[in-house]
């Protein structure tokens, strides 16, 4: 059992609390604050218990200067504070005698919010090669290190393993709740256990299927990866995704567990992937050379139904077709259906499975949306991820 947030006395500490606030912000507004509503209640708690609360968070990649100069945490910092009813000062340095003055004459039950971790990759990927340094001076400017960035805990980066290695620390209540959810599920699942993969590669998901074909009972493929399992059978798939090299894998998975991959049986196709182009239903033998398959079909819909319902735990990582159109959104759906009425553990993967279940309004229907979409990933391959290593056990 790693060590959490409640094992530390936080009076008047500096406790630096590591956040994953790297949430899409589209001309200065942010567009979903899943992330930080989920970061509230250890913040909240610390804030409670009179700590002097530092947050830290990553947001998008930084490469150039225009990346540093458009990857900014201030809108984090304005949403966070309406969302805390509390001011939150952001400092828009992540090193230096503004942010060591900032950091010391915060006071108990006050909030800071460091800007952008990755300002520190622009030189040196100082933060993204977890540079000793870095981490050490960042953990200088705490007493405590809290990680609840669960999105970032495949990551072994100066901000999460870098102080990690440098402070007393632990988790807080979001990695809590991660861990004993999708850790506990993929330890211990109440058969039948059924396993749904979408996505666009099959690349993305080897690892987790190896990893998994032998604790679940069936594994369910949709989405732009199906296209390459039946391109491994000889099936006509048209114009659709393929992954040349990964065919070979998906025919070994295939000849081996027979029973336990299920493909789609038919698809919804188009000729282009544009919204105005027309789409029709066809039986997945039926797909001629310029068809492109974008998402599964009816029959495929009832066929993965038969098998949910049956299942006691579900888990799973990638929608089933081109959600972000329209027309293709049908399989996706009609799937978050089926299992926000089942009676089961049910946990969706974050990313865009995460994003599309929430944006189809089934936020609170399932037993668990991770925040993490590599993060959940990863632990579905059976890894052990460096943000969760670094925290000592109890
Ligand atoms: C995520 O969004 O998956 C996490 O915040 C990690 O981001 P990264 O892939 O840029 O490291």
């Amino acid at each position: 059992m790693k060590k959490t947030i409640k094992d530390f006395d936080l009076k008047n500490k500096r406790v630096i609390i590591r956040c994953d606030f790297n949430v899409p912000i589209k001309d200065g507004n942010i567009t979903d604050d899943n992330r930080i509503i989920e970061s509230l209640p250890t913040i909240k708690y610390a804030i409670d218990k009179n700590a002097k609360v530092i947050l830290m968070s990553h947001l998008g990649r930084v490469k150039t200067v225009e990346d540093k100069n458009k990857n900014t945490l201030k809108p984090v910092a304005d949403r966070l504070s309406e969302l805390l009813n509390q001011e939150v000062l952001f400092v828009s340095e992540t090193r230096g005698s503004f942010l060591e003055d900032s950091i010391n004459n915060l006071k108990s039950g006050e909030v800071l919010l460091v800007e952008n971790t990755r300002h520190e990759d622009l030189e040196g990927k100082k933060e993204s090669s977890n540079d000793q340094e870095l981490g050490k001076y960042w953990a200088s400017l705490g007493d405590i290190f809290i990680n609840d960035a669960f999105g970032t805990c495949h990551r072994a980066h100066a901000s999460n393993v870098g102080i990690g290695s440098n402070l007393p620390n632990g988790i807080g209540f979001l990695v809590e709740k991660e861990l004993d959810v999708l850790g506990n599920t993929l330890d211990n699942p109440i058969k039948p256990f059924t396993v749904i993969l979408g996505g666009a590669k099959v690349s993305d998901k080897i690892k987790v299927i190896e990893n998994l074909v032998t604790i679940a009972d069936y594994i369910l493929i949709g989405g732009g990866m199906s296209y390459t399992f039946l391109k491994a059978k000889d099936i006509e798939i048209g114009a659709s995704l393929l992954d040349e090299d990964n065919i070979n894998f998906c025919k070994e998975m295939l000849d081996k567990y027979p029973d336990k991959i299920i493909l789609p049986i038919d698809s919804v196709c188009s000729k282009k992937i544009d919204s105005n182009e027309e789409c029709s239903l066809k039986f997945i033998t039926d797909l001629n050379k310029d068809d492109i398959g974008l998402d599964i079909g009816k029959g495929t819909v009832e066929l993965f139904e038969q098998y949910l319902n049956e299942s006691k735990t579900v888990i799973w990582n990638g929608p089933l077709g081109m959600f972000e159109l329209e027309q293709y959104q049908n399989g996706t759906k009609k799937i978050c259906e089926c299992l926000s009425k089942l009676d089961s553990t049910v946990i969706i993967g974050g990313g865009d499975t995460a994003a599309a279940a929430i944006s189809f309004g089934y936020k609170e229907s399932f037993t668990h949306i991770s925040t993490g979409g590599g993060a959940s990933l990863e632990m579905m391959e059976g890894k052990i991820l460096p943000g969760i290593d670094v925290i000592n056990d109890k």
